[in-house]
């Protein structure tokens, strides 16, 4: 069969172009040769905030949007989160296979082997204010983990690669639980590798003057659960920006540093904090048709609710539902679960969300679990790096081996002014300034 093309005509120059298709998509570059004359350097594709752009191919994970889907590396998110466990999860999308049984105990431990962290990265954690957000502290922490090991800049060793990947996915629970202590005053916990990944985890969060600490086995799992629901997420905003501060080869721990800032952003990873304050803020059912008018005059978002891609339902937000349900029989129920329901109730019978195809997200219930189990809102970023880190790396890994890929760099589309003559500061004029200025984003 021929391969697939796509006709353009030029109506300006009334010239034809055949484009090959390739998986679905043109290569924008193509573009280029499209011209009206030698001067012009050919029409370029124009898409802010990347609505319709693929940045690259990928084997990691796939979303159907209109079926809620997820997949990681081709097993359902519904199969993995019934059957596996985040290490196993992680295997899976760090190396792209499941990990036979022996194969998956030396993961283990090659990964717990990594869940110290230096002396001076803990006395570094030290210096921050008592009350600095906890997603602050991971960012800042993770991008120093660059000076203690230099030899990650060696992006193109693969053992090297494989060894800041293990480095990584070990210590960010340990920078993650060394905050939440900060925060409270309380002595730093070091890891306990006798435990699960998230055992261990609550061990260094929770962790007060018995000897051992024992993770009810409840809590435990659903945290291991709600760290698959988040390990990856194809080319979302913070795994994008791994791959754009990848690109350049900077050392992955500037790379997870940047993609977690990224995270850290109320419209991404920062949503589940703005979506139980904004709960609390609602206060009871009663308050909920108020908050809707407020949304539906464009005075505020539903936080949690909405996704570029999701366009029916996120399969993760289902099966947090669920989770949420076993949390409760342990540490009683959260109040604000009620609130959420009838809120998601009459959202989604409303046209202003029906019309929009907006549903909750991941983030609408997570929260909700995670203040039950005891955290903090401002830890709730903090509890979606932890996992995603395992897809940033595995996406910065296939960055550095495609040889399609190259830095980042888009293009703009300019409007601001021409060339224009400087003008002696002495001869401009008072008052154009200042309605510039005053007019001016910044
Ligand atoms: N509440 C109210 N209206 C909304 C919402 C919302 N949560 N989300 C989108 N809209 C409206 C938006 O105002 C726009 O309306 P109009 O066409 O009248 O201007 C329309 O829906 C399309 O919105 P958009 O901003 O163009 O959509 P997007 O694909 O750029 O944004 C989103 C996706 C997730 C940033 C957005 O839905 C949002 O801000 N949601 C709230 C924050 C949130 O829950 N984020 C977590 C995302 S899932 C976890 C993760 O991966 O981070």
């Amino acid at each position: 069969m021929a391969e697939p093309t796509l006709t353009v005509t030029d109506n300006r120059t009334g010239k034809t172009y055949t484009i090959p298709i390739d998986h679905g998509a043109i290569h924008a570059t193509e573009l280029a040769q499209i011209k009206t004359g030698p001067d012009d350097p050919g029409i370029k594709s124009y898409d802010a905030s990347f609505g319709n752009t693929a940045a690259c191919k990928s084997k990691v994970s796939f979303i159907d949007g209109d079926r809620g889907i997820l997949l990681y590396r081709g097993y359902p998110i519904e199969d993995l989160a019934e059957k596996s466990s985040h290490l196993e999860v992680a295997y899976l999308i760090v190396k792209g296979e499941l990990p036979t049984a022996s194969r998956f105990a030396m993961w283990q431990h090659n990964v717990k082997m990594h869940t110290l962290v230096h002396e001076n990265l803990k006395r570094f954690m030290q210096g921050f204010r008592y009350d600095a957000h906890p997603m602050g502290m991971l960012i800042a922490t993770v991008a120093a983990l660059s000076t203690f090991y230099p030899e990650a800049r060696n992006v193109t060793d693969v053992e090297s690669r494989r060894m800041q990947t293990r480095r990584l996915i070990g210590k960010m629970p340990t920078i993650a639980a060394f905050a939440y202590r900060h925060n409270r005053g309380l002595p730093y916990v070091y890891p306990d590798n006798e435990l699960s990944y998230a055992g261990n985890f609550l061990a260094m969060l929770f962790k007060m003057t018995e000897l051992r600490y024992k993770p009810n086995p409840v809590l435990e799992r659903a945290l291991d659960v709600l760290f698959i629901l988040h390990a990856d997420h194809e080319q979302n905003c913070s795994t994008s920006t791994m791959r754009i501060v990848g690109s350049p080869l900077a050392d992955p721990y500037a790379a997870v540093a940047a993609a977690a800032a990224a995270l850290s952003g109320p419209r991404h990873g920062g949503a589940n904090e703005e979506a139980v304050t904004m709960l609390r803020q609602i206060g009871s059912v009663g308050h909920i048709p108020a908050l809707i008018k407020q949304v539906k005059a464009g005075e505020r978002r539903l936080m949690g609710f909405g996704h570029r891609v999701y366009k029916n339902y996120d399969p993760r937000a289902q099966i947090i539902k669920q989770i949420a349900h076993e949390v409760f029989e342990v540490t009683g129920k959260n109040p604000l679960i009620d609130i959420a329901l009838e809120l998601e109730r009459i959202a989604l019978q409303d046209d202003y969300f029906v019309k929009r195809r907006l549903y909750p997200n991941v983030d609408f219930y997570s929260g909700i679990i995670y203040e039950a189990m005891g955290f903090p809102v401002d830890m709730f970023p903090v509890l979606f790096a932890i996992p995603r880190t395992a897809g940033w790396m595995a996406q910065w890994a296939e960055l550095l081996t495609d040889e399609e890929q190259r830095i980042a760099r888009p293009r703009q589309l300019y409007t601001g002014y021409g060339s224009r003559p400087y003008v002696p500061i002495e001869q401009r004029e008072e008052q154009g300034a200042e309605e510039t200025e005053m007019r001016g984003p910044l």
